[in-house]
């Protein structure tokens, strides 16, 4: 008898990415994104420019990945979509998407939070070679038994959740039982990235543009301080503002201190972040006993936090979890990865259900 297997449709439309995937049984057989540029004049994203751009590509985004996956619309067992936190505007177009095509089809809606998307990304079976690759990549000359050669994580694990809306240390004790130990008090870790990228005028995202520029840079070169925050908690509001007010003194001296030391400003900017961010990570997988550690969201492509996360995680003998660039920034293939959990629970939404902007439901 063949077994049974789940197929589910996912949508995401949190931010300024508008992406639909196929899973089946936690196999991707397609994720598309359509990443909107249109924002990148503005150095942000604009949320009306958001949901416009959501509604130009919602439709050719699922037509494209149904046919790169290679299914019939009825072999989809169930249509995901990320319910929030997000862009009202925004989520709105992916979410009445999703109802819409589930009723046309006949079958379950599933909700999903984004946040729970980003970490449930690492149960998305993927070939190991690909995880492994990607790491050593992300790590050049450390070997690749660094990386866990278990492909999935097992409860409990602590992850750090790190995007440009949030930075979070979790503990997972299952799928959904998920405890917060520690969040920032203001900014997120990728929203402070971002900020230092636009102060000096590099183009937006700044993450990964700092990420690059980084490689070429003296981490040590210059020194921004970093605040005491109680427990696992963060903050990068002062960190913005140090590296404001010190680029602001050099400039009166140097009009072209930022040309002259733009890889060595971006290294230092980069390692004060990534320092600050794993410290705390490491304090909390100590405390907690916990031998295995995953990053996910968006800042988990860079790559001063996967090789810095390796290396902790060797020196403790802990398993370090890392996704696949493609499962780092926003992307459908993690919202139908919460969902296939969801499913197996009959955990289905009402197709009343309106999107949330906030919360961590
Ligand atoms: O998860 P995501 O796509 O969207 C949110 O849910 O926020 O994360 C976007 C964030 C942006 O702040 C972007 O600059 C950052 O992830 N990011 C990076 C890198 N790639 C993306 N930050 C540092 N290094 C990177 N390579
Ligand atoms: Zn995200």
């Amino acid at each position: 008898m063949q077994p049974i297997m789940t197929t589910i449709l996912a949508i995401e439309s949190s931010c300024d990415d508008t992406s639909a995937a196929v899973l089946r049984d936690q196999r991707v057989l397609s994720n598309v994104i359509a990443s909107q540029k249109v924002h990148e004049q503005y150095g942000g994203v604009v949320p009306e420019l958001a949901s416009r751009a959501h509604q130009q590509n919602i439709i050719p985004v699922v037509d494209t990945a149904l046919r790169q996956a290679g299914i019939d619309k009825a072999e989809i067992d169930a249509v995901a979509f990320t319910r929030g936190p997000g862009l009202l505007g925004s989520l709105l177009v992916g979410v009445s998407f999703a109802k819409s095509f589930a009723t046309a089809l006949g079958k379950p809606l599933i909700e999903v939070n984004h946040l729970q998307a980003h970490v449930l990304s690492h149960f998305i079976k993927v070939e190991n070679g690909e995880r492994r690759s990607e790491n050593k990549a992300a790590a050049p000359g450390q070997s690749s038994t660094l990386h866990s050669p278990l492909s999935t994580p097992s409860f409990p694990f602590i992850c750090l959740l790190v995007s440009g809306g949030h930075t979070q240390i979790l503990l997972l004790h299952d799928h959904f039982d998920i405890e917060v130990l520690g969040t920032t008090i203001d900014d997120a870790a990728g929203e402070a990235i971002d900020k230092a990228a636009k102060i000096m005028d590099l183009g937006y995202p700044g993450g990964p543009i700092i990420d690059r520029l980084a490689k070429e840079g003296n981490p040590d070169a210059f020194q921004f301080a970093t605040p005491h925050i109680a427990g696992y908690n963060y903050s990068f509001s002062g960190i913005k503002t140090s590296f404001l007010y010190f680029l602001r003194d050099r400039l009166k001296e140097d009009p072209d201190f930022i040309e002259h030391h733009k890889a060595d400003l971006c290294a230092s900017i980069q390692h004060t972040i990534v320092s600050f961010l794993l410290k705390k990570v490491e304090r909390a997988a100590l405390d907690h006993h916990v031998r295995q550690v995953a990053i996910a969201g968006g800042v988990s492509a860079n790559s001063l936090l996967r090789s810095e996360l390796q290396r902790i995680c060797h020196k403790h003998g802990w398993h370090a979890f890392i996704p696949p660039f493609s499962f780092c920034t926003d992307n459908a293939a993690m919202v139908a990865s919460a969902a296939y959990f969801k499913y197996q629970r009959g955990d289905f939404a009402d197709i009343a259900l309106p999107p949330y902007t906030r919360g961590e439901r």
